[in-house]
């Protein structure tokens, strides 16, 4: 009969606020002791009794890839609830897993949020309950209380029942919801009372009966699940199962009503860690009662709890019994003695669904939808490239050379994955000095005026006659003119980056008839027309919007692939500077593997605000998916976030333009979100109009 351990992860980040939230509720915080957090305590605590293999944590989605990457488990090990239904079904769900693993099995259910002190009585306290519930009791642990708490529930005991490894075990007389300070007193007095800690030991058979005496709906759902444990159709039967099956807890559901429920009290150093308070009183403190986590300067400070931000100093002067907690979401200066009811702020600063409709507002030029119109311009881009004039003769180059600044010289980036032929992408006043007759020259800017990329195809045209240009007119029309060199006009009248569908697919298009080309874009296209009306402002609560919620006050950090998404990503960066007004960055897997890891280790202190987005295709290099993986998981360790965003469609085409897209949309998007106007581009105007005078 073996014995099994079940950790109880999830919470609403409530109680702890700031430092706990939704996306790193009190289990992940670190108050486990040596900086451990308190799942990965609680992990360590009951290894010795269960062994690696036979550990489940039953969590949330949310919550699933930070407990993988805490405690290293396998797939298989992490329960993921499609939805919190209290206790009983979460409890139902292990006992199921473990059940399936061994008929006889026994399980320890812990909630993952409990700091234990003395981890050898409770290990002792376990085994005695172990003990008991091998002989079929429904075994429960119970804390001998120290004061009159209201805050947790109490169970009396009954009658010895028996004693195991030095501890005596009683049957229980009756569970007590939460009581009044009155009856918590009295209950004390009259001794013989336990805090219930939720901490319970079974056989998961029995558990199992006793859900299908009590729970018969639940008890219907875990059996419907239990053919389909490991294979394809699980995930959305569970989902099915979980919207009907009741949420309730355990001990309402189950411990209150059935016969043979016995407790063996403990006293192990238990603590729920239930609100501030509770923190600063299992904290070390200094002489004077304070408790500093992080950098603290205190001058007539008493009785407080410091949580300072890593890289920022709490400086108190004159205070006492105050928690001051100090994170990226926010600041909360509390009275130490009300802090139960920081959960009350918590609630309060869950931040409100954005107001779409009125945010729309803020596009006084039409930015959203210039971006609907992109496949439109796709499409209109490849007529344009097929009707151009272009000589024959400019074929037979062995390389492209694209000169281009900005949203015209991402062209450059982009052609390189959709051509069978090198392209060079040069950003600045000079052309390589290797460039000369075989390689087609080729002149990108929008607005046609753009100081570096006149110069550079100036230059170009000393090297090889063999070019061409793109604009909607401006000096580069001219100088092609005066040069006779090909030119193609696309239409005018949008900023740069919003004609990109113009710039990138006329020179595909002629690029094609030029016999460079080698991507097909049929699927591309269709795909791009999908999500036109998909993301577009119509459908409220869309992938892109939902996208710009999570990056909203953050920094982002895009990651694509070398050889693949790398020029998305870019297109990502960019995009989100110009439209959205704000700092982003990108960087390219796997050279990033090699230096910007290295970076995160401080990211907490100096980049707290940074959110990474990994821009994923099924046509990565296997190896380069396998670093994504782990990537995540170093990610989650460090306590950054990620978002993972998938292309769309088969073909390798429609995955980039489907990722290149959707980035156009979240940029727009975030820009409401930042309260601005997505359109102009000032300081590049200001420096261009500066340039001009000198
Ligand atoms: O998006 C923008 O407005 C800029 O990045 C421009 O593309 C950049 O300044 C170069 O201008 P142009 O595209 O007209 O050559």
């Amino acid at each position: 009969m073996s014995v099994y351990g079940v950790i109880m992860a999830g919470g609403k980040g409530e109680r702890l606020w700031p430092a706990s939230t939704p996306a790193r509720p009190k289990p992940f915080l670190p108050l486990g002791g040596e900086g451990k957090s308190l799942i990965q305590a609680t992990y360590d605590r009951v290894l010795p009794l269960t062994g690696r293999e036979r550990l489940y944590v039953v969590t949330n989605a949310t919550l699933a890839p930070r407990v993988k990457a805490t405690l290293g488990l396998a797939d298989s090990q992490i329960l993921v609830e499609p939805q919190g239904r209290n206790t009983a079904p979460a409890i139902g769900l292990a006992a199921l897993a473990v059940s399936l693993a061994d008929p006889e099995g026994v399980m320890i259910v812990l909630p993952a949020d409990h700091l234990i002190e003395d981890e050898e009585s409770f290990r002792r306290a376990l085994e005695a309950a172990v003990e008991a519930a091998q002989e079929g009791h429904l075994v429960t642990l119970g804390i001998e209380p120290s004061c009159p708490a209201t805050g947790y529930g109490y169970i009396q005991r009954g009658k010895l029942f028996g004693s195991s490894h030095g501890h005596d075990i009683f049957k229980v007389k009756r569970f007590t919801e939460k009581p009044d300070e009155d009856t918590a007193r009295r209950f004390l007095s009259e001794g013989g009372y336990y805090w219930n800690s939720g901490i319970f030991v079974w056989r998961a058979a029995r558990i199992l009966e006793e859900i299908d005496r009590f729970l018969p709906k639940l008890s219907q759902a875990l059996k419907g699940l239990a053919g389909l444990w490991g294979r394809p159709g699980w995930e959305a039967a569970l989902r099915k199962s979980w919207q009907e099956v009741e949420a309730i807890s355990i001990d309402y559901g189950v411990m209150e009503r059935a016969e043979d429920v016995v407790v063996v009290p403990a006293s192990f150093g238990w603590h729920d860690l239930g609100d501030w308070q509770a923190v600063w009183e299992v904290l070390p403190k200094d002489g004077t009662g304070v408790a500093a986590r992080g950098e603290h300067l205190g001058v007539d400070t008493a009785r407080a709890l410091i949580w300072a931000r890593p890289g920022k100093t709490v400086a108190t002067l004159g205070v006492s019994d105050v928690a001051i907690v100090d994170t990226q979401e926010a600041l909360l200066v509390a009275d130490m003695k009300r802090s139960q009811k920081v959960r009350e702020l918590a609630q309060q600063a869950r931040p409100a669904p954005p107001k779409w409709e009125k945010l729309l507002e803020l596009d006084t030029s039409g930015m959203l939808e210039v971006v609907a119109s992109f496949p439109d311009q796709c499409r209109k881009g490849l007529e344009l490239g097929e009707e151009a004039d272009v000589p024959p003769e400019l074929s037979g180059f062995s390389r492209v050379l694209c000169v281009g600044m900005g949203g015209s010289g991402i062209t450059g980036d982009l052609l390189g994955r959709l051509l069978s032929v090198p392209v060079i992408s040069c950003r600045g006043y000079r052309v390589p000095s290797y460039i000369g007759e075989e390689t087609l020259l080729v002149g990108v800017s929008y607005s046609g005026n753009t100081e570096e990329t006149l110069s550079a195809f100036e230059e170009g045209l000393s090297r090889t006659r063999r070019a061409l240009a793109i604009s909607s007119g401006g000096k580069l029309r001219e100088l092609c003119a005066s040069r006779k060199i090909p030119w193609i006009g696309i239409p005018g009248g949008y900023q740069p980056r919003a004609a990109l569908g113009y710039l990138l697919f006329t020179l595909l298009s002629v690029l094609r008839r030029l016999g460079a080309a080698h991507l097909e874009l049929e699927e591309a296209l269709e795909v791009l027309a999908g999500q036109a009306k998909a993301l577009g402002p119509a459908s409220p609560g869309n992938r892109a919007q939902a996208i710009a919620q999570a990056l909203v006050g953050g920094v982002p950090l895009i990651y694509g692939t070398s050889g693949n998404t790398g020029p998305v990503a870019f297109r990502w960066k960019t995009q989100i500077n110009e439209n959205a007004k704000q700092p982003a960055f990108w960087a390219e897997l796997p050279e990033l593997c090699h230096n910007e890891i290295v970076g995160w280790e401080l990211a907490e202190r100096v980049l707290p605000e940074g959110r990474v987005v990994f821009l994923r295709t099924g046509h990565d290099h296997p190896r380069v998916q396998a670093r994504i993986e782990i990537l995540k998981e170093v990610l989650l360790r460090r306590g950054l976030s990620y978002l993972e965003v998938e292309g769309e469609g088969k073909s390798e085409a429609a995955q980039l333009f489907s990722l290149l897209y959707l980035g156009d949309w979240v940029s727009v998007y975030l820009a409401l979100l930042n309260g601005v106007d997505p359109t102009p581009v000032r300081p590049i105007q200001e420096l261009k109009d500066r340039l001009a005078r000198l």
